[in-house]
C-alpha cells in the first residue's frame, strides 16, 4: 500500500483504487481502513499499546445497547485522543443558523411558499457563517425533527473545524464543489451528489474551485437509512453499493486552530494548537458517506396512474412510529413517463407531512415556471397544493405516448412535523409573493352536465 499526500498535508490511504479511488463502497458496512500500514489493530479494538503510539477511541453514533441492525460505532486510532481537541468553551453567535423550536411570532408559516435562489453574494462566508436556516421543525433538545438550510460558501475554513452534536447533515450541492476533510477521511462533493455527515464527526469544509451554494437537511433524530423496498425486492431505488465512504486520511499539523461546536442549538468555540483531523486508521460502521444521485434507479407507473411520491425515496430517517418518517429524502430525477389514460403530473393533494422542495437543475413537471434551479418551495402540513394551470392543462391534454422527462432533478425534505419559517426565509430570502396566485387561473369546468369537459 502506498499513501497519497494531499494539498494541505493530509495523508490518505490509497488502499481502494479503481472506480472508487479514495472511497469504500456500500451502505452501513463494517469498514476498515488505515492510512499507515499496520496502524489498524487486528483481532481486538483496544490493545494495551497501539502501533505508532496512537490512541484508541470509540465514536458511538447510537446508544451502546441499540439493536444490532441499528447499532453504529467506529473505532478510531488517532494521534491524540479527542479530549485534546477541545478546551474551555465560549458561546458564540451564529445568527443565521437556527434550531427548532424556533417559532417567530411575526412570521406566518401557514401558506404555500416559494423562493427564488438565494444569491451567494460576495461577502466572506464559510460553511458555518454561510448557513441560512429556512425552516425548523420539531425540537433539537428532544432529538426529533429537522431544519432546512441553504448554504452560501465563499471561503474555505482555514485552521477551523466544526462538529454538530445536534444532528447529522444531509448536504445537497446545487452550485460549486465542496471538500469535506473529516476525521474519517475526505469527501469531494459536487452537484448531483449528496453527502451525509454524521452527528459528532469533526470536519473542515473547503472550496476546491470557487463559491458554492446548496441545501442542507439537518436531522435531529435517528439516522438516515435506506427505505424498505417491500414488494420491489432487493434492487432499484438507491442501491447500497453506490454509497461511498472515504478511506482513512489524517493530518499531523501543529497550528493554532478553532473548533466550533453546535450543541443543543447553541454555538461554542474552543481553541487548540493542532489539527483534530488526526485519525490514522479506523474501523466500524459509523461514518460519513456520499452518494451520486445519478445512480438512483427510479421505479414508477408502467401502465396507469401515479404512485405516491414515496416511491422516489432515497433515504429515510425513522421517527419511531412505523411508516411515518422523521424525514424522507425524496428525489425527482429524469425518467420515462409512460402511464396510459392518466394524469401524469403530481396530483392535487393535502398531506399530513410537510414538504420542502429544492430544485437542483431543470424543470419540475408540476410547475413549469417559477421553480427555478436553486429555488425552494414549501407546502406545509395540510396545505393544499398541486399543478399550476399550465401544468394541469398540459397534463390533461398531452398525448399518451412515452415521454422522456429529461434534464431534471429536484428533491424533497419531507417531515412529519410542521416546518416553521425563520425570519430570514420570510423577510430576507427572495420570497415570491405571488406564488399562491399560480392556482388562480384554474377554472371551474363543472356545469352539472355529464361528459368530459375541455
Ligand atoms: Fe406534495
Amino acid at each position: 500500500m502506498t499513501n497519497q499526500t494531499l494539498p494541505g498535508g493530509m495523508i490518505r490511504s490509497t488502499a481502494v483504487t479503481g472506480p472508487h479511488a479514495g472511497y469504500m463502497p456500500g451502505f452501513g458496512n463494517d469498514f476498515e481502513t488505515e492510512a499507515l500500514p499496520g496502524a489498524l489493530p487486528q483481532g481486538q479494538n483496544s490493545p494495551q499499546k497501539c502501533e505508532y503510539g496512537l490512541y484508541a477511541e470509540q465514536l458511538s453514533g447510537t446508544a451502546f445497547t441499540a439493536p444490532r441492525g441499528q447499532n453504529e460505532r467506529t473505532w478510531c486510532y488517532r494521534i491524540r485522543p479527542s479530549v485534546k481537541h477541545v478546551g474551555r468553551f465560549t458561546k458564540i453567535a451564529v445568527p443565521y443558523w437556527k434550531s427548532a423550536p424556533h417559532i417567530d411570532p411575526d412570521v406566518i408559516s401557514l401558506g404555500q411558499y416559494r423562493w427564488d435562489p438565494v444569491p451567494v453574494g460576495d461577502g466572506a462566508l464559510t460553511w458555518i457563517t454561510g448557513m441560512r436556516t429556512m425552516t425548523t421543525a420539531g425540537d433539537v433538545n428532544t432529538q426529533v425533527g429537522m431544519a432546512s438550510h441553504v448554504y452560501l460558501v465563499t471561503q474555505s475554513m482555514e485552521d477551523e473545524y466544526f462538529f454538530s452534536a445536534d444532528s447529522e447533515l444531509l448536504v445537497v450541492p446545487q452550485e460549486g464543489r465542496l471538500r469535506f476533510c473529516t476525521e474519517l477521511g475526505i469527501i469531494d462533493l459536487e452537484p448531483k451528489e449528496i453527502a451525509i455527515i454524521p452527528r459528532g464527526l469533526v470536519y473542515r469544509v473547503e472550496l476546491p474551485d470557487g463559491p458554492a451554494r446548496g441545501f442542507v437537511c439537518e436531522n435531529y433524530g435517528q439516522k438516515f437509512d435506506l427505505p424498505g423496498r417491500g414488494p420491489i425486492g432487493a434492487n432499484c431505488l438507491a442501491n447500497p453499493r453506490d454509497f461511498k465512504c472515504p478511506v482513512a486520511a489524517f493530518e499531523d499539523r501543529e497550528a493554532h486552530s478553532r473548533v466550533v461546536i453546535k450543541w443543543c442549538g447553541q454555538f461554542h468555540e474552543t481553541f487548540i494548537d493542532h489539527s483534530p483531523l488526526d485519525v490514522v486508521a479506523w474501523h466500524g460502521n459509523y461514518c460519513a458517506y456520499k452518494y451520486d444521485l445519478r445512480t438512483y434507479s427510479p421505479v414508477g407507473a408502467i401502465l396507469f396512474d401515479h404512485p405516491d411520491p414515496s416511491i422516489f425515496t432515497v433515504l429515510t430517517a425513522p421517527s419511531g412510529q412505523e411508516g411515518t418518517a422523521n424525514i424522507d429524502f425524496v428525489l425527482f430525477r429524469d425518467r420515462w413517463m409512460v402511464a396510459e389514460h392518466s394524469f401524469r403530473p403530481p396530483w392535487y393533494h393535502k398531506n399530513i407531512m410537510s414538504e420542502l422542495m429544492g430544485n437542483i437543475y431543470g424543470i419540475y413537471d408540476a410547475k413549469p415556471q417559477g421553480f427555478v434551479p436553486g429555488g425552494i418551495s414549501l407546502h406545509n402540513m395540510m396545505l393544499p397544493h398541486g399543478p399550476d394551470r399550465n401544468a394541469f392543462e398540459h397534463g390533461s391534454n398531452e398525448p399518451m405516448v412515452p415521454h422522456y422527462q429529461a434534464e431534471t432533478m429536484q428533491f424533497m425534505f419531507e417531515t412529519r412535523f410542521p416546518q416553521h419559517l425563520t425570519e430570514f426565509a420570510a423577510k430576507e430570502a427572495p420570497l415570491q409573493d405571488d406564488y399562491v396566485d399560480c392556482w388562480d387561473s384554474l377554472e371551474k369546468k363543472f356545469d352539472g352536465t355529464p361528459g368530459i369537459k375541455a
